[in-house]
């Protein structure tokens, strides 16, 4: 439900924010104004003040500050409506509901909210696979109760006859994505599976999660399609149960998977919600933002979860949190580690979670083998240009760091960051985030690659392959999402892909999908491109050996032409076998 703005700037008008603060917090006159002790952060002298001329507060110990509305928001933890709809009943103040938002969703939050009471009973009134399936993964009733969990049967309608015979419309019920048509009969969608109801922070039902109890089924997960009620984008699950701990421990653990999720709230830390294998949206960091701004991102430790951390990571930053990272370690997912450590174990690996900055520079440096001289300058190198971005004071310390790790000198690393004194100031510290910054564009060989996975989506494994640390952001970027799409398991929609981009890197992969040429042969096509990449890397290798020369020792210098040489060999061999293979 939502209001009118002109009622709800009434009720503002009606409404006095020091007689609704002052019930819960004990307010002192101080001057114009009154003091008390902050309720959004733990303090012993009040920096917390409130303003009746105003009608708004401030906290100047934690930076907390707002309305009336947004003290009742944050204070009993309510959505903006919730907020609004809770000070009009206590203050008696007549509310109009707004009706511009298109057509009446209730029915829709009904109709989810009735199937999953369904979905409940099945799992709870009789023996089924889907209990004794959860029982096995070490989930106990109480828990099962909290997430609403339920099973959806074998049979092939006996949802869609149950909600048709409340009167649902079986359409809407399509719509939702709980019935499919074939031919002009109904089939339930979710079969055989445990389900997961997904709850938004209003406590409405949104969607369901359906995982597969047979192994031979597929997808593993089943969601919900995106409709009027349900955009995966902009919701976290268990954010519906964890916000309020959220707030409490002033952190939010972010992992992947309904089971992640439940596996540490039943380990009796609440403060957790999912993004459900998806890549983080703006929309979720400012969900995220209500409740608290620090983030631990707790994902999987594979290849695609230790990226997903790194592009999560800038969204959220970019949103004004302070994010650290964490991933279990020896293969397991977090479900499973505190499902066989306990509590005490996952705390211990929690302080293990390591801020931005830190995690970048190991991301590079696990990208290199700096066994050998070659990866190590190269290694550098990277974290060189990464924290030519950082500002003066983390540049000083990660310098410090990097220098005593790698064992290159402090002055080496300040000349290779461009801090040597030569030009003072020169260099302005320029996030790598920052949004001003133009992104940079795709290389020829990006662009075939991208067009390849889009035209041959089952291809997207191989072709992410040949993107690297060497490949463009945006690049990266793009075709991360395009994977993300693939490992979806909902088939491939370009547009979904596109709806998940910002600017411009949507712009970027409408003109590559508008483009419209076609591919003769895949296959040839990424051989090719693979090929190029390579020549395309050996040549920022030889550059980077090249500004290395310079300030390198006789003998170093000896050995690093050797290698320019050899690259030069390389990069001539490479050129020419493309050019044998574009004879046939
Ligand atoms: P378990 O294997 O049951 O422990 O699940 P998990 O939560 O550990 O799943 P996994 O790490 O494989 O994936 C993380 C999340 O990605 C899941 O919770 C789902 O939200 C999502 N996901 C996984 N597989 C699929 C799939 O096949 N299709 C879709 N749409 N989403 C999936
Ligand atoms: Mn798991």
């Amino acid at each position: 439900m939502s209001f009118t703005k002109r009622s709800v700037e009434n009720l503002k008008e009606q409404v006095d924010i020091v007689e609704v603060i002052g019930r819960v917090v004990q307010l002192k006159r101080a001057g114009a104004s009154h003091k008390g002790l902050c309720p959004f952060h733990s303090e012993k002298t009040p920096s917390f003040s409130v303003s009746g001329q105003k009608q708004y507060f401030t906290c100047f110990g934690c930076g907390a500050s707002g309305d009336v509305i947004e003290f009742v928001r944050r204070y009993y933890n309510l959505e903006f409506n919730d907020a609004v709809e809770k000070l009009g009943k206590e203050y008696g103040i007549e509310l109009e509901e707004s009706h511009s938002r298109g057509p009446d969703l209730e029915p829709y939050y009904r109709a989810n909210k009735a199937a999953a009471e369904f979905f409940y009973k099945c799992f709870t009134e009789k023996a089924n696979k889907g209990y004794s399936y959860m029982k096995k993964r070490g989930i106990d009733p109480k828990l099962l109760k909290r997430f609403g969990i339920g099973y959806a049967d074998e049979e092939w309608d006996s949802l869609h006859k149950h909600l048709t015979g409340l009167g649902f419309d079986p359409e809407m019920l399509v719509e939702l994505g709980l019935s499919a048509k074939r031919g002009d009969r109904y089939y339930d969608k979710f079969r055989n599976r445990v389900i997961f109801p997904i709850i938004n922070t209003s406590g409405k039902v949104i969607g369901f999660g359906g995982r597969r109890i047979d192994p031979n089924d597929n997808p593993k997960y089943l969601n919900s399609p995106e409709s009027r009620v349900f955009s995966k984008k902009n919701m976290l699950y268990g954010l519906n149960l964890s916000r309020k701990a959220v707030a409490e421990a002033g952190f939010i653990i972010l992992v992947e998977g309904y089971m992640d999720t439940i596996g540490i709230y039943r380990a009796g830390i609440e403060n957790v919600a999912a993004s459900l294998g998806t890549a983080l949206t703006e929309n979720q960091a400012r969900l995220i933002k209500r409740y608290t701004n620090d983030v631990i991102l707790l994902y999987d430790s594979d290849a695609a979860g230790r990226n997903a951390a790194l592009r999560g990571m800038e969204i959220l930053k970019k949103e004004g949190l302070r994010v650290r990272v964490l991933h279990v370690t020896d293969g397991k997912d977090p479900d499973e580690f505190v499902l066989e450590k306990g509590r005490d174990e996952f705390l211990k690996l929690l302080d293990k979670a390591l801020p931005y900055g830190e995690y970048r520079i190991e991301a590079i440096r696990s990208r290199h083998d700096i066994s050998n001289e070659e990866g190590r300058i190269e290694c550098l190198k990277e974290i060189a240009s990464e924290l030519r971005s950082y500002s003066p004071v983390e540049q000083d310390v990660y310098i410090r760091r990097v220098s005593q790790d790698m064992g290159v000198s402090e002055t080496a690393l300040r000349r290779e960051i461009g801090l040597d004194g030569s030009a003072p100031g020169s260099r302005r510290p320029e996030r790598a985030e920052d949004p001003e910054k133009e992104p940079d564009p795709l290389s020829p060989v990006e662009k075939d690659l991208i067009r390849l996975a889009i035209l041959h989506p089952e291809m997207t494994d191989k072709v992410s392959e040949a993107f690297d640390s060497l490949s463009s952001d945006s690049g990266t970027a793009i075709i991360s999402a395009i994977s993300d799409e693939c490992s979806a398991g909902d088939g491939f929609d370009l547009r979904r892909v596109m709806d998940g981009l910002d600017e411009p890197l949507r712009t970027m992969l409408r003109d590559i999908a508008s483009e419209d040429i076609p591919i003769a042969d895949p296959d040839a096509l990424l051989a090719d491109c693979l090929s190029r990449k390579r020549v395309e890397a050996l040549k920022k290798k030889e550059q980077m050996l090249i500004s290395m020369l310079d300030g390198a020792s006789e003998e170093d210098q000896g050995r690093m032409m050797e290698q320019i040489q050899n690259i030069r060999r390389e990069i001539r061999l490479g050129k020419d076998g493309k050019r044998q293979n574009e004879k046939h």
